[in-house]
C-alpha cells in the first residue's frame, strides 16, 4: 500500500477529504453502521492532518455514514433491477461506494472537478468498468460520456448544496431530459444549516465548512417536481439502523415536527419515460 504526498485541495474539493474521513472514522468501529474498509485504507495512505483539521466526532461520523448508507441502498436496489446498468456519481470525490456495492457487472462513471479527479485517479486508478470524467457537473457535457442504451442511476451525494439554486434546478431538469426513465438520488442540507454556512458559522477546529448556497427543507421536497416537466416523482429515503443515541433520536427527528420537516434529507427524483413517438 503506497502512501502519497499531501493533497493540495482547498475550498469545495477539500470537502471530499472531510466526507472520506467521516466514513473512515465510523468504519473503524467494530459496531459500524457502514463497512467501508477502502475509506480506512485511503485515509491511512493520504498524508493529510485529518483529525487536526476536521476534529473527530463519533456522532458526525455516524450521521455521514448513515447518509452514505441511504445512497448505497438506492444503488443496490437499482443494480438488483438493472445488473448491467450504469451508476453515474456526480461530485464523486473520494467516495468508495464502488467497493461497498458493486455487483461485478455494472458500469461506474464519476464526475468531479479536475483537481479532485486527479487525486482520485492517483489513489484509485480507473478499472475496466469504472472511470472518472473531469468536468463541472453544471455543464452537462459529461452526459455525453454515458451510454444511454443502458439503464442509468445518477447520484449527487454531498454535492448540490455547493451549487447555486438555479444551477441545481438546471442540473435536475437537464438530467431528466437526457436520461428518461432514469433517477437521481440527491441529498440536501436544511435551510437553517445553509444559512449558518453562509455566515461562516459551521466550524470545527481549524476548518470552516464552505458556503452552501442551495438548501432545501425536507418538507419542501415536492418542490423538486417543478424543476422541469420531465421530473415524474420524488420520494424520501430515510436512514435506518443508527446506533446508540443517534439510533434512539433518529426516529423522533424523522417523525416529529418541526425537526422532521427541517432535517437533512436524501431524496430520489424519478425521471419520466420518453413519450412514445407519434
Ligand atoms: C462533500 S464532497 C462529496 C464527495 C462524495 N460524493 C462523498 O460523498 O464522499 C463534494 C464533492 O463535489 C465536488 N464538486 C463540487 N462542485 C462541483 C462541480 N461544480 N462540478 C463537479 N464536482 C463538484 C467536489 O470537488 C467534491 O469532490
Amino acid at each position: 500500500m503506497n502512501s502519497m504526498e499531501r493533497p493540495d485541495l482547498t475550498a469545495v474539493p477539500e470537502t471530499a477529504l472531510w466526507t472520506l474521513y467521516q466514513r473512515s472514522v465510523e468504519a473503524r468501529r467494530p459496531d459500524t453502521v457502514l463497512h467501508d474498509p477502502k475509506a480506512v485504507e485511503l485515509v491511512d495512505r493520504i498524508d493529510y492532518p485529518f483529525a487536526e483539521r476536521f476534529g473527530t466526532s463519533g456522532v458526525q461520523a455516524q450521521l455521514q455514514a448513515l447518509r452514505a448508507a441511504c445512497f448505497d441502498r438506492e444503488v443496490a436496489d437499482f443494480l438488483a433491477r438493472e445488473p448491467r446498468g450504469t451508476v453515474v456519481c456526480l461530485g464523486e470525490g473520494l467516495e468508495t461506494q464502488y467497493w461497498r456495492v458493486d455487483n461485478g457487472r455494472a458500469r461506474w462513471i464519476g464526475v468531479d472537478l479536475p483537481e479532485s479527479v486527479a487525486l482520485r485517479e492517483q489513489l484509485l486508478p480507473p478499472g475496466p468498468r469504472r472511470r472518472s470524467v473531469a468536468a463541472d457537473v453544471t455543464d452537462l457535457g459529461w452526459a455525453e460520456e454515458v451510454d444511454r442504451s443502458r439503464a442509468v442511476l445518477i447520484t449527487a451525494q454531498g454535492l448540490l448544496m455547493y451549487l447555486r439554486p438555479a444551477q441545481v434546478r438546471a442540473l435536475i431538469a437537464g438530467c431528466a431530459e437526457r436520461f428518461p426513465g432514469g433517477s437521481l438520488v440527491l441529498d440536501a442540507v436544511p435551510r437553517w444549516f445553509g444559512r449558518l454556512t453562509l455566515s461562516g458559522r459551521v466550524r470545527t477546529r481549524g476548518y470552516e465548512a464552505p458556503p452552501m448556497p442551495w438548501a432545501m427543507d425536507a418538507g419542501e421536497r415536492a418542490k423538486l417536481r417543478s424543476a422541469g416537466p420531465a421530473v415524474a416523482a420524488v420520494r424520501d429515503v430515510r436512514p435506518t439502523g443508527g446506533r446508540g443515541l443517534v439510533g434512539a433520536l433518529l426516529p423522533i427527528a424523522l417523525a416529529v415536527p418541526p425537526l422532521a420537516d427541517r432535517r437533512p434529507s436524501v431524496t430520489v427524483v424519478d425521471f419520466a419515460d420518453r413519450p412514445a413517438q407519434p
